[in-house]
């Protein structure tokens, strides 16, 4: 089709002085201007509203960085009918029109990628090197997404028959409700919504309260980059509101949900009620958590182990379904293992994501409650052996910001029937525990509702052939850390409790979002 192969979007050198700046810039230019009154998009229109929420800097929750409406039933009745209505014509466009508004968009995110960075970080506590890693990730999901929808418009060869012409091609379904989480407010609800609206259906986006930015920013360049009035609509508001009614409603075809087990349980259920005058099953998709671990076997590269341990347990302070939160080692080697994690964790920064410092803060003052009393349940229960506590961080003029900082946190000698080993805790939180071999350290990882990464560190390669066969997760990396899958590479998605199964940047997602059709036709 004339596409350039595709290329994976490379990430800035902060190291880069001038590069560093312009980062710095940014942050000034959004401070200059002040917090937003952003709107609902409805339909292509615009609705402001008086009752609205506002959306904090989780490094020092005194700022506000903007204000969303909290949309009620009305609106969302109307975003259904806008989207219901652009179906109508989206569902039949060219799948090569739907590719150039998708590698424009990828040109828009190129040009202003030092704001949409700056926005995230503001919003949802990302340092630079992280808030980068997502906008280059969402830059990635519009040259893929480009791609795909050409390339499956292009339908499946079936066994051909003397007397008839067959063809399986595959057509959208409808309205799709794309419902996303906090931690990767750009890259997830995009992934999500280019899988709909690159297969020729219609969204409406419901982004989490607590990063709504990214989003709205992701609606506007669609619409910069050509996206027919009504593809995507935008609703921000309580989750009363916003939550059960988009899943209950008769005219919404699939519900694509990424966040907790909790939440996409409760979808999965209440989605599987034909509500009345719904003439389909609707689709579900929801990616959840994870309890994702690193198996380190003796005769690995234990550097490199421990490296990948730290970088994944503590980027984005843990807040990651793909973070290490278990490190499993085999006993030969645990000792010298954990010091050097140890060692490595120590030398963490922690302090403000504007800063771009090692580790920031996490979500909001309740989500460090919640990790603060595993934290306490693991000197009960394990052995403390880094951090523990909040972390103080002052802004600049000296007062100590009240932003939810956690030392970088460590525990050994974790007990498989402990919390700390079978609960996501979502911060930087490290549960370390002993294998007697390394089948025993396998078998641990996969002793876990979850299944969604993990890492195996050795050089042998039957160790490395048992573990591809037998560790039980969506994404598995050999040698490398868990954390860190790009689109169009590492297809994201996991097992059991972990998810639905959608690989999200894979080359099956858009099935999701598709229905096959066969034709037969007689000579
Ligand atoms: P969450 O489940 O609390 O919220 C996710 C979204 O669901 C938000 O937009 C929220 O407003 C909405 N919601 C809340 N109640 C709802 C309801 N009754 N009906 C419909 N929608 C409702 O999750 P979170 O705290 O935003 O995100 C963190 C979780 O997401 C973690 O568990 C993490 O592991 C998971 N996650 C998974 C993946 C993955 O790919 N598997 C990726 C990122 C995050
Ligand atoms: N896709 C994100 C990662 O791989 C969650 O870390």
């Amino acid at each position: 089709e004339g596409f350039l192969p595709f290329q994976h979007e490379p990430y800035f050198d902060y190291s880069n002085l001038e590069i560093a700046e312009r980062q710095r810039a940014a942050f000034a230019r959004i401070r200059e201007q002040g917090p937003q009154n952003y709107p609902l998009i409805i339909g292509g229109e615009r609705v402001f509203l008086e009752d609205s929420f506002e959306v904090r800097n989780p490094a020092d929750p005194r700022e506000v960085v903007g204000r969303f409406p909290k949309a009620r039933g009305e609106h969302l009745e109307a975003a259904i009918r806008a989207a219901e209505e652009a179906y109508a014509t989206w569902q039949h466009s060219d799948p090569l029109q739907r590719a150039a508004i998708l590698m424009r968009a990828g040109q828009i995110f190129r040009a202003r990628r030092m704001e949409l960075n700056a926005y995230m970080s503001l919003e949802n506590g990302k340092n630079w090197v992280e808030a980068d890693g997502e906008v280059a990730e969402s830059v990635d999901h519009c040259e893929f997404f480009a791609r795909e929808a050409v390339r499956w418009a292009a339908g499946k060869s079936v066994s051909p028959l003397s007397y008839e012409h067959v063809t399986m091609t595959y057509e959208p379904i409808g309205v799709v409700a794309v419902i996303s989480p906090w931690n990767f407010p750009s890259a997830i609800p995009i992934g999500m919504a280019f899988g709909a609206i690159a297969a020729g259906n219609t969204v409406v986006l419901k982004p989490a309260s607590e990063s709504p930015i990214s989003a709205y920013l992701f609606c506007e360049i669609m619409e910069q980059a050509g996206l027919p009035k009504g593809v995507l609509n935008l609703l921000t508001g309580e989750d009363s509101e916003m939550g059960d009614p988009l899943v209950d409603h008769p005219r919404v075809r699939m519900v694509a949900f990424t966040g907790s087990r909790e939440i996409g349980c409760r979808i999965y259920e209440r989605a599987a009620k034909v509500q009345p005058g719904q003439i389909w099953l609707k689709r579900v998709m929801a990616e959840m958590g994870g309890k994702d671990a690193t198996v380190v076997c003796a005769d690995a590269d234990l550097e490199a182990a421990a490296q990948g341990i730290v970088a994944a347990a503590f980027g984005y302070s843990g807040q990651k379904c793909s973070a290490c939160s278990r490190a499993i080692i085999e006993d030969s080697v645990y000792d010298q293992v954990l010091d050097r994690v140890v060692e490595l964790s120590r030398k963490l920064v922690v302090g403000l994501p504007e800063d771009n410092a090692d580790v920031g803060p996490v979500i909001h003052a309740d989500s460090a409650r919640r990790i603060l009393e595993y934290i306490e349940e693991g000197k009960r229960t394990a052995k403390l052996v880094l951090g523990g506590e909040r972390a103080e961080v002052r802004a600049a003029d000296g007062t100590v910001l009240e932003g939810g900082f956690i030392q970088p946190t460590i525990f050994s000698e974790v007990d498989r029937s402990s919390k700390l080993f079978r609960e996501e805790i979502f911060g930087p939180v490290l549960a370390v525990t002993r294998a007697r071999d390394w089948k025993h350290a396998l078998e641990l990882a996969n002793d876990s509702e979850y299944g969604l990464t993990g890492a195996f560190y050795s050089k042998d390669p039957e160790k490395i052939a048992y573990a591809r066969r037998h560790f039980h997760v969506g994404n598995l990396y050999v040698n490398r850390k868990c954390t860190g899958a790009m689109s169009g590479t590492h297809s994201f998605g996991g097992y059991n409790m972990s998810g639905t199964g959608a690989k999200v940047g894979g080359p099956d997602y858009l099935f999701y979002f598709l229905q096959a059709k066969t034709t037969a036709q007689k000579y």
